[in-house]
């Protein structure tokens, strides 16, 4: 099977695209509800954005690039939907335009922590008002930001994007320094549209009013989505499944190495990507499951596979996740979603501040389960009941369109 186009990619090349002079076509654009949240917002900005197809791989568009700090004041307020990296992303692009606009999200949305995007962006001279740090903001942005060399204080590439993206229309060089390195498709794709971007011990930078230049782009697979299968096969004795063009991004593989330690057995065939992403081919098979555990350093690699990866465990062996915390300000409170839906299947979970345990010596039993409105947690409870005894339900299971809303169908597909 193929997986849908990668969302963290899609954002960022609508965006780029957006923003650079010329005509941009992206192929393969995610058909999740949150890269739709940045087409909405971005035509909301008078970009004008043209689906021209859609195949199996996503959407085509073509987007009439408006140049660097182009954008024009919004007749309404921004709908970032679920977003989280639409919302932080754009607002370092609005911190940089010399209008006021307000981004909203929905009831999830509006409960995530924004002082992160927020402290940076005004020290660089915008303006943010918000609601005690959370949505919605009202950004008063600045034609030109002011260049600042900025270490934040939770590992996030939506808030390393958001500065690099305001840094973008300054002038001076913006450096955001890392503690521990996070995805870097905002890098890779300022490079592939001609900007510059300098990597040095720990740090980017980058140097402000670079021209961007419209480009031709393939967004490859989404390794996110891919991971349920790769749990799923990995979980499910007798089973192999062969998922071709997916995103091979070094900061994005970590799911593969963690699979490998639990007893997996994983192949890849990379090749080159769209530009500067590699992609490939994965295959993975079952091969038992033993224990295992994810040490903090390790967790913004996995960050989004974690909910999977606790329901693999709940196929046999263990997991022990720490230094998560950030689980709990994702769509959901992951941490405690996760544990109140695999205890009601049954599950053996130990729940703490910053991550939890999960033992699969016992199978499921199975139950009703609430994804909580969080698309990786309807997912993670579907590949979990397969190896349950007796049926699961889960509730607002159609989340799961956030990301992946052809999950259930592929479902479907792979079991018979
Ligand atoms: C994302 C970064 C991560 C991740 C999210 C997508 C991105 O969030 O969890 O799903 O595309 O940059 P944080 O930046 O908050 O860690």
């Amino acid at each position: 099977m193929r997986p849908p186009g990668d969302k963290s990619i899609s954002h960022r090349y609508a965006l780029l695209s957006a923003l650079a002079d010329g005509t941009s076509s992206i192929h393969g654009y995610s058909t999740g509800g949150d890269c739709r949240s940045t087409i909405e917002c971005l035509r909301a900005l008078g970009v004008s954005i043209e689906e021209t197809c859609r195949t199996a791989e996503g959407l085509s568009l073509r987007v009439a690039g408006r140049g660097l700090g182009g954008l024009r004041t919004p007749a309404g307020p921004l709908d970032a939907g679920n977003s989280g990296s639409t919302m932080r992303m754009l607002s370092g692009v609005l911190a940089a335009h010399p209008f006021a606009s307000t981004v909203t999200g929905d009831e999830s949305l509006s409960r995530r922590p924004m002082r992160r995007v927020i402290v940076p962006l005004e020290r660089m001279g915008a303006r943010i008002a918000s609601t005690d740090g959370r949505p919605p903001l009202t950004i008063h942005g600045v034609a030109s930001p002011a260049a600042i060399d900025f270490t934040p204080d939770v590992p996030s590439a939506q808030v390393k994007s958001a500065i690099l993206l305001a840094g973008l229309h300054g002038d001076g060089v913006t450096r955001v320094v890392e503690t521990m390195p996070t995805r870097d498709h905002t890098e890779r794709a300022l490079a592939a549209f001609g900007a510059e971007v300098a990597r040095d011990d720990g740090g980017i930078s980058i140097r402000g009013a670079q021209r961007l230049t419209g480009q031709q782009l393939a967004v490859p697979g989404d390794i996110s989505s891919a991971a349920f299968w790769m749990v799923a096969a990995a979980s499910l004795s007798g089973s192999e499944i062969v998922i071709d063009d997916v995103g091979l991004n070094p900061s994005r593989t970590g799911i593969i190495d963690i699979l490998r330690r639990m007893g997996a057995v994983v192949s890849l065939d990379e090749r080159e990507g769209g530009p500067g992403e590699p992609a490939g081919t994965i295959t993975v098979r079952h091969g038992g499951l033993t224990s295992v555990e994810i040490a903090p350093r390790e967790v913004p690699g996995v960050i989004d596979e974690l909910p999977v990866l606790a329901a693999l465990a709940t196929h046999g062996g263990e997991l022990h996740v720490t230094g998560a915390g950030e689980l709990r300000v994702k769509e959901s409170d992951r941490i405690s979603a996760l544990a109140d839906g695999f205890r009601s299947m049954g599950g053996d979970v130990e729940e703490f501040a910053d991550g939890f345990h999960i033992s699969g010596r016992q199978r499921l039993k199975g139950g009703d389960v609430d994804a909580r409105h969080d698309h990786r947690l309807a997912m993670a409870f579907a590949i979990a009941a397969l190896g349950a005894a007796g049926p699961t339900v889960i509730h607002d299971a159609g989340a799961a369109a956030v990301s992946y809303p052809e999950f259930f169908s592929v479902l479907e597909s792979l079991r018979t």
